[in-house]
């Protein structure tokens, strides 16, 4: 079976490509560089000793698109590749609609001209908004996205239904991941934001190396066991494997899933586990809250288990290990 990945070299989509790979899945990967490392190609090479294709292009370039579809022909589509920084979006939203809604038409619409009828689409728990209950499950009311970023997840899912409405034979399944963390445990490939990160995680790893001097918090005063935020962290390994779940027991119609472990960890609780796990002391302050921010998010993934057979392995331990080791990795390799 071959599947064409899009943002193939991007922190989740490498991941993927990896486990797909390693499954003797054949691998096409469109990726325009704009946020990932031509390195990766490599790497992802090195892990798994075999071989993908790779097209340097851009999703929104639908002549490009459609000529990648005539030569590959491929069975199945999963598509990662979008702008996915939360304030730029807040900054630059033509930009993030242009982008991430442009990519998600084209790529049905030369899917259907091609009878490529299966898509696995990169969706957010942002699109619950603030949830009115916890753990959240699939059947949460949706809605009140607190930015473009968030939208363009929503707009996708709503795109996707009625794409599958007007063609039955089109069937979609929307992942919706809660926070990805961690890193292959080659320490290979993981996520490496340029500039300064606006995630906790990023944030973190470069505080332990001294490339950042100190961590804020953002906010101590939430309504949580310690006033921190609470996320659902999930490893990206398992985040990967649970795309592979959804290629092998794809049904017909849209379907969602919540891609989480289920447990909610605050900020103080990620500190802690972090310099635990590796020895090292990661200084914080804490500062107000940012933002947009939410109290706190932790899914309900059981409906992914019982449909899809998929439930994350990682804990919490190993998420902080392989996301150090990656950017130790990095630094050793420069
Ligand atoms: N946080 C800090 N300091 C930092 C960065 C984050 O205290 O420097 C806190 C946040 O306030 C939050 C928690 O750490 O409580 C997690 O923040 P992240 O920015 O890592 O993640 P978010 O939950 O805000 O956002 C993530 C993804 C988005 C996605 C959203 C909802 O980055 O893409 O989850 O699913 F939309």
């Amino acid at each position: 079976m071959k599947i064409l990945v899009t943002g193939g070299l991007g922190f989740i989509g490498s991941h993927t490509v990896v486990e797909l790979l390693e499954n003797g899945y054949e691998v096409v990967v469109i990726d325009a560089l704009y946020n990932s490392s031509i390195d990766v190609v490599d790497k992802i090479k090195i892990i798994t000793g075999k071989d993908f294709k790779l097209y340097v292009e851009d999703v929104c370039n639908k002549e490009k698109l459609d000529e990648i579809f005539s030569i590959e022909k491929p069975d199945a589509v999963i598509h990662f590749a979008a702008y996915k920084a939360v304030g730029e979006s807040v900054s630059k939203p033509i930009m993030y609609y242009r982008n991430n809604l442009v990519s998600t038409l084209n790529l049905c619409e030369v899917m259907q001209k091609y009878g490529c009828n299966k898509f696995v689409f990169s969706s957010s728990a942002t699109v619950y908004g603030d949830p009115e209950v916890l753990p959240i499950t699939e059947e949460c009311k949706v809605g009140g996205t607190t930015n473009p970023y968030g939208s363009t997840k929503l707009m996708n899912e709503m795109i996707l239904r009625d794409i599958n409405i007007s063609n039955p034979e089109f069937s979609v399944v929307i992942l919706r991941y809660f926070n990805p963390i961690g890193a292959h445990k080659s320490g290979l490939i993981g996520e490496k934001p340029n500039g300064i990160p606006n995630n906790l995680m990023p944030y973190i790893v470069r505080v332990a190396t001294g490339e950042l001097e100190i961590l804020s918090i953002f906010g101590n005063d939430y309504p949580t066991h310690d006033g921190t935020g609470v996320r659902d962290y999930i490893h990206v390994v398992d985040l990967a494997k649970g795309h592979l779940k959804a290629i092998e027991n794809m049904k017909s119609g849209v379907s969602y899933y919540n891609l989480g472990t289920g447990m909610g960890y605050s900020v103080l609780d990620m500190v802690k586990a972090f310099e635990k796990v590796n020895g090292v002391k990661v200084p914080y302050k804490i500062v107000d809250r940012r933002p947009g921010d939410i109290a706190e998010c932790f899914a309900d993934p059981s409906k992914a288990y019982k449909e899809l057979g998929w439930k994350a392995e990682f804990g919490i331990e190993d998420m902080m290990r392989d996301s150090y080791n990656f950017i130790l990795k990095c630094k050793e390799d420069k």
